[in-house]
C-alpha cells in the first residue's frame, strides 16, 4: 500500500478513537441536559456566589459603575482604581485562577494551586501598581515592545523576543489582506503567552538554575510562535476569502500530508494566482514545522502528532458544514467541536514535551467545550452573517423544524454544572470563578449587541427554563466583580494593535509628503552668469544631494517644527535644506578613499569615484557653507533665536568631526561598550540632536525640555548607527544603496565588528528601550518620535 495512504488509515482510525471518547462524553452531557438539571443545580450555585456579587444598594452600584466607567477609560486608572476600592485583590486572583483553569489545565481544587495562584497574583499586583498612573492615559508598559523587551532581559531571554518581535512584524506585513492582521497578531501573542505559561509552570516546580530557564524559556518562545502560526496560517486563511476553493483543497491536502508524513512538502503545483503570496506563508510554516520537529522527543512527538491531527480533521470537518443543510445531527454538530477545543489547548503544553499528565488530559478535554461554547456564544451574529455554521448559528436557523435539535445555550449551562461538580468537585473556588466569567460573558455580549438584540438572544436560547432564565437576567443587570484582567488585556491590546496601525500608516504617508517637499527644495540654483568652474562644483554638489536619500533628519525636523511647535513651514525650510546639507557634505567626506573608501552611495557611484576627490572635497565644503548661509537666511524668527542655532549648529560639526576622527581611529581597536556609544553618538547621534534641537530653539521651547529631546535624542541616535552597522553586516546593498560589508573591509570598530550581530541587537534594542521611556517621561509625547523609533530598528535601508 501508498506509505500515505498507510499513515492516512492510521490517523483515521486514531481520530475515530478521539471521536468515541467524545462521544461518550457528549452522551453524560446529554443525559443531564434531558433532565434539564443545570436549572436546578446552577440556581443553587448562584446562591451562593451571590453573596460575593450583590453587595450594596442599587443607587450605590449605579454611581460605582459611573466612576469605574470613567476610570475604565485607561489602563493605569482601571488598575489604580481597583486597588483603591479594594477589588484588586479579588480581580487578579479570579483572572489568575481563570487562567490556571483554563490554560494550564490546573485541578483549582487543590491547595498547591491555590497558593500558586495567589503568588502569581500577588507578583501581577507588584507589577501593576509599579507604575505612578498617569493622568494621561498613557499605553501601559506591559503591552509595548519596550515592556516586553524588559521582561527578556529579567529572564535572559532577548534574543528570543527579539526574533519573536521581527516575526510578528513580518507576518502582519505578509497577511493576505483578506484577513484581519491586527486579530492575527493578538492571536498569536495570545499563543506564545500559553505556551510561555506552560513552561514557566514546569520550571517553578522543578526550580531550574536560570541558565537552564531561560534556554527552555527562549525555546517556549520559538515553539509558541509555531504553533500561533497555524492560527492565522491555517485556520484563518482556510476561513477566509483570500484562497480560491481549489486553492484551498491543495492546501489542506499538503496540511494533512505534513502532519501524517511530518514532512511538510514542497510548494509544487500551486493552482491559481496567489502564488507570490503563498510562497511566504508555506516557507514561514515550513520553518516553524522543523522547528517543532527538532524540538521533540520520540513519546512527545507522537502526541503532538496526535493532537495535531485530530485538531486539523476536526476543523475540517467542521469547515465542510453547509449551513443549508437541515439534517446534520446533534453528534455530527459538537463532536468535532469537542475534539477541536480540546486538542487545541491539549497541543500547547504536548508541544513542549512536558511529560504526559492524564488529569491535564481529562481536565482540559472536558473543558475545552466550554470554551468554545462561550466564544460561539458571543460570535454568533458575525458567524451568521459569514454563512458559518456553529452550534448557535445552526440552532437559529432549524430551531422550529428541529424538535431534537438540542440548544447550545442549554448545553453550555450543562457543561458550566458539570465542570463545577464534577471535574472540579464542587469546589467553591471553581463555582466562583467559572461563574464570574459566564456572567461576565453576558454582560459584555449584552453591552456589545445592545438590550434590545439581548432580550431576543434570551427570548430564543432561554426560554426553556423561564426561572433560571430570570435569576440569569437579574444577576447580568446587577451583579458586579465579575470583569477579567485576561479580557482587558485583550481589548487593549486589540485597541492598541489597531491605532498603531493607523499611526503607522499615517508616519510613512506624512514621511513620503514631506520628503517630496523637501527634495523639491533641495537642489542648488546655478546662476546664469555663474561661471564653469563653479557651476561644476553646483552640479557636483547636486549629485550627492540628488540620490535616494532618506531625508530623516529635516523630516524630523518638519515634523517637530511644524506639527509639534506649530512653526509655519515654509519658514522652516532654510533650516531643512541646511541639515540636509551638512549631513551630505558628511557623507561625501565619510566616503573619500581616506576615510570608509566606499564606492557607492544613495545608489549611485560616489563623487569621488564619480569625478575625483578634490571635486568631492571642495563639493562637501560648498555644501558646509551654504548650509551656514541657509542657517542666517532663517528671517522669520527672532534673530537672538537664529544666532543661538547657528552656534549650536557649528559646534555640532565640530562634535561630528570628533566623532569621524574617533572612528578613524579605532580601526582594528577593541573598544569598551562606554567608548562604542561615545563614538557612535559624535558620528551619528549628534546629527539627530540637532535635528530635534534647531526647532525646538527656534519655537524657543523651555531648556528642560530640550535637555529631554537632547537625552532621546542620544539614545535614538546611536540605535540607528547600531542599526547601520547590522545593515553593513547583513543588509542588502541594493536595498541599501551603499557597499555592504564595508566595515569588514575597512577593519572598522563597530557594534558588530566588536559585539557580534547579536549583542549589537541587543544594545539596539536597549537604546530603542531607553529612548522610549525617555519618550513616555516627556511632558508632550510626539507620536512620531514613537513611530521613528519602530521605524529605526525595523528598517531595511
Ligand atoms: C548614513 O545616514 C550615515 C549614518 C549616520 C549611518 P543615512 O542612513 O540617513 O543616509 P541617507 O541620508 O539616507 O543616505
Ligand atoms: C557615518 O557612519 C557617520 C557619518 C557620516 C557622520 P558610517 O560610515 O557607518 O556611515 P555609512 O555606513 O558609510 O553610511
Ligand atoms: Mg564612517
Ligand atoms: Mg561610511
Ligand atoms: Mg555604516
Amino acid at each position: 500500500m501508498n506509505p500515505e495512504l498507510e499513515l492516512g488509515n492510521k490517523a483515521d482510525a486514531a481520530y475515530r478513537q478521539a471521536e468515541r471518547k467524545a462521544a461518550e462524553y457528549f452522551a453524560v452531557l446529554q443525559e443531564q441536559l434531558g433532565q434539564k438539571k443545570f436549572a436546578s443545580v446552577l440556581t443553587g450555585d448562584f446562591q451562593l456566589w451571590k453573596q460575593q456579587h450583590m453587595r450594596g444598594w442599587p443607587w450605590h452600584a449605579w454611581r460605582a459603575k459611573k466612576r469605574k466607567q470613567a476610570a475604565a477609560a485607561d489602563g493605569y486608572g482601571y488598575i489604580h482604581w481597583l486597588d483603591h476600592t479594594g477589588k484588586l485583590d479579588e480581580y487578579l486572583d479570579r483572572s489568575i485562577a481563570y487562567v490556571y483553569m483554563r490554560d494550564l489545565g490546573k485541578p483549582i481544587e487543590e491547595l498547591e494551586t491555590q497558593a500558586r495562584i495567589q503568588r502569581a497574583a500577588a507578583s501581577l499586583k507588584r507589577y501593576l501598581l509599579k507604575d505612578a498612573p498617569t493622568s494621561r492615559g498613557g499605553q501601559p508598559e506591559w503591552i509595548s515592545a519596550a515592556g516586553l523587551y524588559r521582561w527578556g532581559q529579567q529572564e535572559g531571554v532577548e534574543t528570543a523576543v527579539i526574533w519573536v518581535l521581527d516575526k510578528l512584524r513580518n507576518v502582519s506585513a505578509h497577511l493576505p489582506k483578506e484577513l484581519d492582521a491586527e486579530q492575527a497578531q493578538r492571536k498569536l501573542i495570545k499563543i506564545v503567552v500559553g505556551v510561555v505559561l506552560h513552561v514557566m509552570e514546569e520550571l517553578d516546580k522543578e526550580g531550574s538554575p536560570a541558565a537552564e530557564r531561560a534556554s527552555r524559556l527562549d525555546e517556549a518562545i520559538r515553539l509558541g510562535y509555531a504553533y500561533g502560526l497555524t492560527y492565522p496560517f491555517i485556520d484563518d486563511l482556510l476561513d477566509s476569502a483570500a484562497l480560491s476553493a481549489e486553492e484551498k483543497s491543495c492546501y489542506s491536502r499538503m496540511i494533512r500530508t505534513a502532519l501524517l508524513t511530518r514532512t511538510v512538502p514542497k510548494l509544487g503545483e500551486w493552482p491559481g494566482n496567489t502564488l507570490d503570496g503563498f510562497a511566504f506563508i508555506h516557507a514561514e510554516l515550513r520553518e516553524a514545522f522543523e522547528y517543532v520537529k527538532s524540538r521533540q522527543v520520540p513519546e512527545s512527538a507522537d502526541a503532538f502528532f496526535g493532537q495535531a491531527y485530530v485538531f486539523f480533521h476536526a476543523q475540517e470537518l467542521d469547515r465542510a458544514k453547509d449551513a443549508a443543510n437541515p439534517s446534520y445531527t446533534n453528534e455530527q454538530i459538537y463532536l468535532p467541536i469537542i475534539l477541536k477545543s480540546a486538542s487545541s489547548r491539549l497541543i500547547a503544553r504536548t508541544i513542549t514535551g512536558a511529560p504526559i499528565d492524564e488529569d491535564f488530559n481529562r481536565r482540559t478535554f472536558f473543558y475545552g467545550i466550554y470554551n468554545q461554547l462561550a466564544d460561539d456564544f458571543a460570535d454568533m451574529f458575525d458567524d451568521e452573517r459569514a454563512g458559518a455554521v456553529t452550534p448557535y448559528t445552526y440552532y437559529m436557523r432549524y430551531r422550529d423544524q428541529r424538535q431534537d435539535l438540542i440548544n447550545p445555550f442549554e448545553l453550555y449551562w450543562t457543561v458550566v454544572a458539570y465542570l463545577i461538580h464534577h471535574v472540579y468537585s464542587s469546589d467553591a473556588k471553581a463555582r466562583e470563578v467559572i461563574l464570574d466569567r459566564a456572567i461576565n460573558g453576558l454582560k459584555r455580549c449584552r453591552e456589545r449587541v445592545g438590550k434590545e438584540k439581548y432580550q431576543w438572544i434570551m427570548d430564543t436560547f432561554a426560554a426553556g427554563s423561564p426561572s433560571f432564565a430570570a435569576l440569569i437576567q437579574r444577576l447580568v443587570q446587577k451583579a458586579d466583580n465579575v470583569d477579567f484582567f485576561d479580557k482587558r488585556l485583550r481589548d487593549q491590546l486589540l485597541d492598541m494593535l489597531r491605532a498603531e496601525r493607523e499611526e503607522r500608516e499615517a508616519f510613512f504617508k506624512m514621511i513620503r509628503t514631506v520628503r517630496q517637499q523637501i527634495n523639491d527644495t533641495l537642489p542648488i540654483a546655478k546662476a546664469e552668469d555663474m561661471s564653469a568652474v563653479k557651476a561644476k562644483l553646483v552640479d557636483a554638489a547636486n549629485y550627492s544631494l540628488e540620490g535616494a536619500g532618506k531625508r530623516l533628519r529635516p523630516i524630523l525636523s518638519w515634523a517637530m517644527g511644524v506639527q509639534e511647535y506649530g512653526l509655519e513651514a515654509s519658514a522652516l525650510m532654510p533650516l531643512l535644506r541646511s541639515l540636509e546639507y551638512m549631513h551630505t557634505a558628511s557623507l561625501i567626506f565619510d566616503d573619500l578613499p581616506t576615510q570608509d573608501n566606499a564606492s557607492t552611495r544613495r545608489g549611485r557611484p560616489t563623487l569621488h569615484e564619480w569625478h575625483d576627490s578634490a571635486t568631492a572635497e571642495l563639493a562637501g565644503l560648498f555644501l558646509i557653507q551654504r548650509a551656514i548661509r541657509e542657517q542666517a537666511s532663517l528671517e522669520q524668527f527672532e534673530a537672538s533665536s537664529v544666532l543661538a542655532v547657528i552656534r549650536y549648529a557649528a559646534r555640532t560639526a565640530e562634535e561630528l568631526c570628533t566623532g569621524q576622527a574617533m572612528d578613524l581611529a579605532s580601526k582594528g581597536k577593541m573598544l569598551t561598550l562606554e567608548q562604542l556609544n561615545r563614538l557612535c553618538f559624535y558620528k551619528t547621534g549628534i546629527a539627530f540632536e540637532a535635528a530635534l534641537v534647531m526647532p525646538a530653539m527656534l519655537a524657543q521651547v523651555p531648556e528642560p525640555e530640550i535637555s529631554r529631546l537632547k537625552t532621546f535624542a542620544y539614545h535614538a541616535g546611536i540605535a540607528f548607527q547600531i542599526k547601520d552597522d547590522l545593515l553593513d553586516a547583513e543588509g542588502d546593498g541594493d536595498v541599501l544603496g551603499k557597499p555592504v560589508g564595508q566595515d569588514a573591509a575597512n577593519n572598522n570598530a563597530t557594534f558588530v565588528s566588536i559585539l557580534g550581530q547579536e549583542e549589537a541587537r541587543k544594545q539596539l534594542w536597549e537604546h530603542y528601550c531607553l529612548a522610549m521611556e525617555t519618550l513616555q517621561a516627556m511632558e508632550r509625547q510626539p507620536v512620531f518620535l514613537k513611530h521613528l523609533l519602530h521605524y529605526i530598528v525595523s528598517r531595511d535601508r
